[in-house]
C-alpha cells in the first residue's frame, strides 16, 4: 500500500501477528483518533479506510498496537464517548466492512487492535436510555440510576468541574432525576441491574467477535455508587470488572483488558484484581504522567522516584500502561494541590489552556518544543515499567490550537504532508474538516513527509528508540528497580529479567538494562549504586552523547556517570572480567 505525498517507507518484515500472550508486555501503543486521523472519502472526517491506508507508516514507526477511541454512533457531545448504539459504527467512519477490514489488514502487519468501551455511560440519545424515560416500568426502565429527588451520593465529586454543577440532572419526561458522572447527557447505567450487567457483556462479546484484540475500559472507577461513599473504586465496581474479565478468558482468550482508572496508585493497582480474580490486563499509571513533566520543570527526579516507590507491585498478569498526552486534558487530579498550581504555572500560563482539573496542550508545546526535553520524556515513557502508549501526531511535535473548546484543543488534523489539508483529507472544503488545521507558526507546515525526509527529526529519533526498545524485550517485562544516585537530578533504574543478586547472563533472556535520566538543565555527574552488579560491564545501548565511553561498575558496586543536560543513557550490563 502506497501513502500518497509519504516517501515509500521500506517494507516491514513483520508478516502477521506472532503468536504471543504476553505480547501487550513489551508492546508500543499508539493512539489514533480516528476523526483526526486520515479520511479517505473527502467528506472532512477521518475514517476506518484512512487509518488502514496509514497502517505501513505506524508499522514503520515501530507501533504494535492501536488504540482506536470509540467509533460507534453519537451525537458527538463528547469526542463519541456518548454512545448512542453499542454495535454499530458511526456512518461517518465507514461500515462494518470497513472495520473489519482495517483489522484484517492491522493484523497482517503485525499490528493489534484494541477498541475503547464505554461501560460507566451512554449517550441520553441511546435507545435504552429513551426507553427509560418513557416508561418506568419498562424493560428499559431500570437501565440508569433515576431518584426522586437530587440527595443521594452527595460525597462523590463532580469530575467535568467546568460544565457540570451537579452529578443529578432533571429529566422532564419521566419527573425524576437520573445519575451522570460526565457531562449531563451522558447517564450513568446502573450496574445493580444484573439486565444491565447482561446487555454489556452481550456487548463485548459482538465485538470480541470481531476479532479486537482487547478493549480500553472508559472510566471504570465510577460503575457502582453506594450511598456514604464517593462512589469510586467500590468492591462492586470491582466485582463487575473480574465478571467481564472472566467472561473474555473463557470465551474469548487472550483478549486484553485496560484500565482507564484516573486514580492513586494503590487504587489504580486494585484494578488488576488478583491472580485468584484478575481485572484487567493493564492499567494506565495516571500518576506517574504528570510527574514525568514536574520533574523537567524542577530539574530533579524526586517526584517520580517517590510515586515509583509509592506504586504497590502488580499482579503477575498485569502491566502498566504508560503515556505522555492522549485525547483528554494532561490530567491533575492524582496530583496535591501544591503540584498541580506549579503544573499551571509552569504548563498552563494562560487560563484557556486549562480544563477541568487539567491541561488541554500538546505534548511538542508543552515542552516548549525543546528536543532535549522531548527526547528525555520518550525516554523516560519507555524505561519506566509499562508500556507506552503514544498520541498521533506527537511523534512529529504536532501543535495545539487552544481556540477550539474543550479538549478539541489537541484533537486536530494529522499533518501527513503540504498536499490539500495537509494530507489529511484530500478533497474536503478546509471549512468541512472536523476540526480546523493547526495555524499556529511553527507548528502549521510540520508533517510526517519533511520529518521522514529530515534523518535527524523527532520522528526519526522516536522511530529509532523504539527499535532499540524492540531489541530489549526486558524494558516491557523486566523487573523495575529504582537506584539511589548522588545527584537528586538523575533518575537511575534496572530493568532486569533475573531479579537483583541473579546472574546478569549474556543473553537477552537474562538482560539487564541500568537506565540514566538527568531531569537537569545542566550537566551533571552522578555516582549510582548497583551492589548486585559490582564489577560487571557496560554497553551503551541509548545515549544523548553516544561518543562518550561506556562506564564500568567499580567493586563496591557504584557507577559514575556523566551525563549532558537533560542527558540519558541506557547502559545494558555484562559480567566484567574477574567475576
Ligand atoms: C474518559 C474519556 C474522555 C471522556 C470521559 C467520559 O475519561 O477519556 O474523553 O470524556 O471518559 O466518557
Amino acid at each position: 500500500m502506497s501513502v500518497p505525498g509519504v516517501p515509500n517507507l521500506p517494507a516491514q518484515p513483520r508478516p502477521g501477528l506472532r503468536p504471543d500472550p504476553d505480547w501487550f508486555r513489551t508492546a508500543v501503543f499508539y493512539e489514533a483518533l480516528l476523526r483526526s486521523f486520515a479520511d479517505s472519502n473527502g467528506d472532512g472526517v477521518g475514517d476506518f479506510r484512512g487509518l488502514a491506508s496509514r497502517l505501513d507508516y505506524l508499522a514503520w514507526l515501530g507501533v504494535d498496537a492501536i488504540w482506536i477511541p470509540p467509533f460507534y454512533p453519537s451525537p458527538m457531545r463528547d469526542g463519541g464517548y456518548d454512545i448512542a448504539d453499542y454495535t454499530g459504527v458511526d456512518p461517518r467512519y465507514g461500515t462494518m466492512d470497513d472495520f473489519r477490514a482495517l483489522v484484517t489488514q492491522a493484523h497482517e502487519r503485525g499490528i493489534r487492535v484494541v477498541i475503547d468501551m464505554v461501560l460507566n455511560h451512554t449517550s441520553d440519545a441511546h435507545p435504552w436510555f429513551q426507553a427509560s424515560r418513557r416508561d418506568p416500568d419498562g424493560p428499559y426502565g431500570d437501565f440508569y440510576v433515576w431518584a426522586d429527588d437530587d440527595s443521594s451520593y452527595a460525597d462523590a465529586r463532580i469530575i467535568f468541574v467546568d460544565t457540570e454543577r451537579s452529578n443529578w440532572a432533571f429529566d422532564e419526561l419521566r419527573g425524576q432525576y437520573y445519575w451522570h458522572r460526565f457531562f449531563s447527557h451522558q447517564p450513568d447505567l446502573n450496574y445493580d441491574n444484573p439486565e444491565v450487567v447482561d446487555a454489556v457483556h452481550e456487548v463485548v462479546r459482538f465485538w470480541a467477535r470481531t476479532g479486537v484484540d482487547g478493549f480500553r475500559l472508559d472510566a471504570i472507577p465510577y460503575l457502582v455508587e453506594r450511598e456514604g461513599t464517593n462512589c469510586e473504586n467500590l468492591p462492586g465496581t470491582h466485582h463487575l470488572i473480574a465478571g467481564l474479565r472472566e467472561m473474555l478468558d473463557r470465551e474469548f482468550p487472550g483478549t486484553i483488558t485496560i484500565a482507564e482508572a484516573n486514580q492513586w496508585p494503590q487504587d489504580v493497582v486494585a484494578y488488576f484484581g488478583t491472580p485468584q480474580a484478575p481485572e484487567c490486563t493493564m492499567c494506565f499509571h495516571f500518576p506517574v504522567m504528570p510527574r514525568i513533566f514536574s520533574s523537567l520543570r524542577e530539574g530533579e527526579a524526586t517526584a517520580i522516584r517517590e510515586v515509583l516507590q509509592a506504586t504497590p507491585p502488580i499482579p503477575p498478569h498485569g502491566q502498566w500502561g504508560t503515556f505522555l498526552r492522549n485525547h483528554d486534558e494532561l490530567t491533575l487530579e492524582m496530583v496535591t494541590e501544591a503540584e498541580r498550581e506549579r503544573m499551571y504555572h509552569w504548563y498552563a500560563p494562560q487560563a484557556r489552556m486549562r480544563a477541568n482539573v487539567g491541561i488541554r496542550r500538546r505534548l511538542a508545546p508543552l515542552l516548549g518544543d525543546s528536543r532535549a526535553e522531548l527526547e528525555l520524556a520518550h525516554v523516560l515513557l519507555l524505561s519506566l515499567p509499562g508500556s507506552p502508549c503514544l498520541y498521533y501526531g506527537d511523534e512529529i511535535g504536532m501543535g495545539e490550537n487552544i481556540w477550539l473548546p474543550d479538549r478539541d484543543a489537541v484533537r486536530t488534523p494529522m499533518q501527513w504532508d503540504h498536499s490539500a489539508n495537509m494530507g489529511f483529507s484530500a478533497c474536503a472544503d478546509p471549512a468541512e474538516l472536523t476540526l480546523p488545521l493547526i495555524s499556529a507558526v511553527d507548528y502549521a507546515e510540520r508533517c510526517v513527509a519533511d520529518a521522514l525526509e529530515e534523518p535527524e527529526s523527532l520522528l526519526h529519533f522516536l522511530k529509532d528508540v523504539l527499535r532499540v526498545r524492540r531489541e530489549h524485550p526486558v524494558l516491557g517485562r523486566g523487573d523495575f528497580h529504582l537506584r539511589p544516585a548522588s545527584d537528586a537530578a538523575v533518575l537511575a533504574h534496572t530493568r532486569a529479567d533475573t531479579p537483583p543478586g541473579g546472574d546478569a547472563s549474556e543473553t537477552n533472556d537474562g538482560e539487564t538494562l541500568l537506565c540514566l535520566a538527568n531531569l537537569a538543565n545542566r550537566p551533571c555527574e552522578a555516582v549510582v549504586e548497583v551492589p548486585e552488579l559490582a564489577g560487571c560491564s557496560t554497553h551503551t545501548v541509548l545515549a544523548a552523547d553516544s561518543a562518550t565511553a561506556s562506564p564500568a561498575i567499580d567493586a563496591r558496586g557504584r557507577l559514575t556517570a556523566a551525563l549532558p543536560a537533560h542527558g540519558y543513557r541506557w547502559l545494558r550490563v555484562s559480567p566484567g572480567e574477574g567475576l
